[in-house]
């Protein structure tokens, strides 16, 4: 596969989502770095694309020789202004707090081209808000992968009123590149995924509070009866019950909805470090 009409991609954020989207990249040729600030994250993130690549060419789903491109196509970097110096596309994934992700565009917007895209992979700030922390807000976009990213088929574009068309139509692209079904959502709160899945997921919390039934009982009722994949509480394990709470808050606080305020269980599950499968426990034991 020929890289020489792909911008490179840089992805900042080599946690649960980072990795997949830096894999997915790299699987469709684009020339990847993957930036974390924790040298161990970065450790585990290329140890976590080996693993799913192995898998996908186990499966059938990937050829040898294309995974071994990949992994020939993915760096990794604990600097972010030599990382974004000649990007194209940079991708943030690094955790649900605006102050954080505005800090870190800052710094993105003094050292990459200015021509690059910047995208965030916020489940549900303002985009419009991560944008006014550059001097060009046009050329920033939501750009809202699914977890596990090599399996799931949907991006989510968001649109925040001062985006150009031109970052749209690359983002849009950029999405299609990686064999990604892409949809447009309006820059409102939680887009149109997150505000629906995240709702589910706080009541399947509080139900476990009210003693409804066993997680295993709730998950089981929307698997057979509702045909979901996964059950809500697995999915919130498999998500992170940090990256949920703090997607709740900012729900609560912006929707004015109290069906997003975080359960008082998992307030005590995330101080108690329970985090789900990235932590190793969480409604399940993983
Ligand atoms: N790479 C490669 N293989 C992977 C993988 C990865 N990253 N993650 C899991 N797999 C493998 C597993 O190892 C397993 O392999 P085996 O069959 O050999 O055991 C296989 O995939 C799972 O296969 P299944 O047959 O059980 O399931 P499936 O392939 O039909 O579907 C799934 C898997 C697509 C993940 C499905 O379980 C699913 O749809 N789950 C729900 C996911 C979901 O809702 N994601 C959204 C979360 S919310 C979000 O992302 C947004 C946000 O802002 C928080
Ligand atoms: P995570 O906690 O798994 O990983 C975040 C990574 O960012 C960590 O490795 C951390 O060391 C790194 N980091 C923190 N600050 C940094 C900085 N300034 N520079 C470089 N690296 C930094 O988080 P995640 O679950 O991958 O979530 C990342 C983003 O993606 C969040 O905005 C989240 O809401 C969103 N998201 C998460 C999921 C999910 O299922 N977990 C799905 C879709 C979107």
């Amino acid at each position: 596969m020929s890289t020489l009409s792909l911008p490179s991609v840089v992805v900042i954020g080599a946690g649960t989502m980072g990795h997949g989207i830096a894999q997915v990249a790299a699987v469709a040729g684009h020339a990847v770095t993957l930036v974390d600030a924790s040298p161990a994250a970065l450790e585990r993130a290329v140890a976590k694309v080996g693993q799913s690549l192995d898998k996908l060419v186990e499966k059938g789903k990937l050829g040898a020789e294309a995974a071994a491109g990949a992994r020939a196509r993915l760096g990794v970097a604990a600097g972010v202004e030599d990382a974004v110096a000649g990007a194209g596309i940079v991708v943030e994934a690094i955790p649900e707090n605006l102050e954080w992700k505005k800090a870190l565009f800052a710094r993105v917007d003094a050292a990459a081209p200015s021509g690059a895209l910047l995208g965030t992979n916020t489940s549900s700030l303002s985009i419009g808000a991560i944008a006014a922390a550059v001097r060009d807000p046009s050329r920033v976009i939501g750009l809202h992968f699914f977890n596990p990213v090599p399996l799931m088929s949907l991006l989510e574009v968001v649109v925040h009123d001062a985006v150009s068309d031109d970052a749209r139509a690359r983002a849009l692209a950029f999405g299609a590149g990686l064999g990604k079904e892409c949809i447009v959502v309006r820059d409102l709160p939680g887009f149109a995924t997150s505000r629906l899945g995240v709702a589910l997921g706080m009541e399947a919390i509080r139900m476990v509070e009210d003693g409804v039934a066993s997680a295993e009982d709730i998950d089981k009722a929307m698997v057979l009866g509702y045909r979901h994949p996964v059950g809500p509480l697995r999915l919130t394990d498999m998500v992170g019950l940090d990256v949920r709470l703090a997607i709740g808050e900012h729900l609560a606080a912006t929707l004015g909805n109290p069906a997003f305020t975080p359960p008082r269980l998992m307030r005590e599950m995330v101080a108690a470090g329970q985090l789900g499968q990235k932590s190793g426990q969480g409604f399940y034991l993983w």
